[in-house]
């Protein structure tokens, strides 16, 4: 699959501040976050990589070295392992980003929104469809199946429309989502009618929410361009899809696998322990420690 993807640009906007995860963003990317021993950027990264994708487009700000520093090589570190004859650890640090993969980064020098941040990337993409992650959404597909934007990229690849990543969600969450309603269209497949910013339970069209994984054609950029300020304030990207469902279709896909919110700390807290059950060197003695704890 890797060399036919018609998706080779993936765009993960990275400039927000993290400030549910205070005191620990105060000075490292919320995205370095680890889970187990893997930061939240790199997971994104990984999905990215499965599905084909070759560019990697960060939209960066301020305190976010670290995430440019994580996909470079580390000399001293790489010399230190060699010299100590760490061969697994030399490998896995190497290893980070393949090496078919270029990763680009562009500073959003003000938080003006996802919407804007997308928008940035603009000069790199061209007029290329597109992939776009956000970090804090960890997805996992199912167990021996493809990762989420595998999936999407398959559909893409199909149906050459803007396809955005969608699961339920209970009512009194909707506020925290991009929520849209849909018709029928295909098997997982939905037409989008109408998307909407964090609505309030009792005004959400649906429970259907959006998920941070999107395809989008490149016409999404002149919308974003024309659309104003939305919801708090913010450049919306849900306002700029809302303008390009006027012009082309526009599909929501539901992903085979789960997501966890990691930009919350119960959805990160249930993250790390998931993969603690998964990882080889926790999952046994994590296993037995959990059911002990709990009995
Ligand atoms: C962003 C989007 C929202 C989407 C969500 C998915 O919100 O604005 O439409 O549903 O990601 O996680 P954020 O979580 O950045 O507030």
């Amino acid at each position: 699959m890797t060399s036919k993807s018609i998706i080779r640009k993936a765009v993960f906007p990275v400039a927000g501040l993290g400030s549910r995860f205070l005191p620990a963003t105060k000075a490292q990317p919320k995205e370095m976050l680890p889970i187990v021993d893997k930061p939240l950027i790199q997971y994104a990264v990984e999905e990215a990589v499965e599905a084909g994708i070759t560019e990697m487009i960060f939209i960066t700000g301020r305190n976010k070295r670290a995430i440019e520093d994580h996909f470079d090589k580390a000399y001293e570190l790489e010399a230190e392992l060699e010299a100590a004859g760490k061969a697994n650890l030399l490998a896995m640090v190497r290893e980070v980003i393949p090496k078919n993969v270029n990763c680009m980064y562009i500073r959003q020098p003000q938080a003006l929104g996802l919407g804007h941040a997308v928008l940035c990337a603009r000069p790199i993409v061209g007029d290329d469809p597109f992939a776009v992650l956000l970090a804090d959404d960890f997805m996992q597909g199912e167990a021996g199946g493809p990762g989420v934007m595998a999936q999407m990229t398959a559909e893409f690849a199909r149906e050459r429309l803007s396809l955005l990543g969608v699961q339920d969600v209970p009512r009194e969450h909707t506020r925290q989502y991009g929520i849209v309603s849909t018709g029928p269209y295909a098997e997982r497949l939905e037409k989008v009618k109408a998307i909407v910013e964090k609505p309030a339970p009792d005004v959400a069209p649906s429970t259907l929410a959006v998920v941070g994984r999107y395809i989008l054609t490149n016409d999404i950029f002149s919308c974003l361009e024309k659309i104003g300020k939305g919801a708090g304030g913010e450049i919306q990207l849900t306002d700029g899809i809302e303008a390009l469902m006027q012009r082309e279709t526009v599909l929501a896909y539901r992903y085979h696998g789960r997501r966890f919110d990691c930009g919350s700390k119960l959805g990160y807290l249930q993250a790390s322990v998931e993969l603690g059950l998964q990882h080889e060197e926790t999952s046994a003695a994590f296993a037995e420690w959990l059911a002990k704890r709990t009995t």
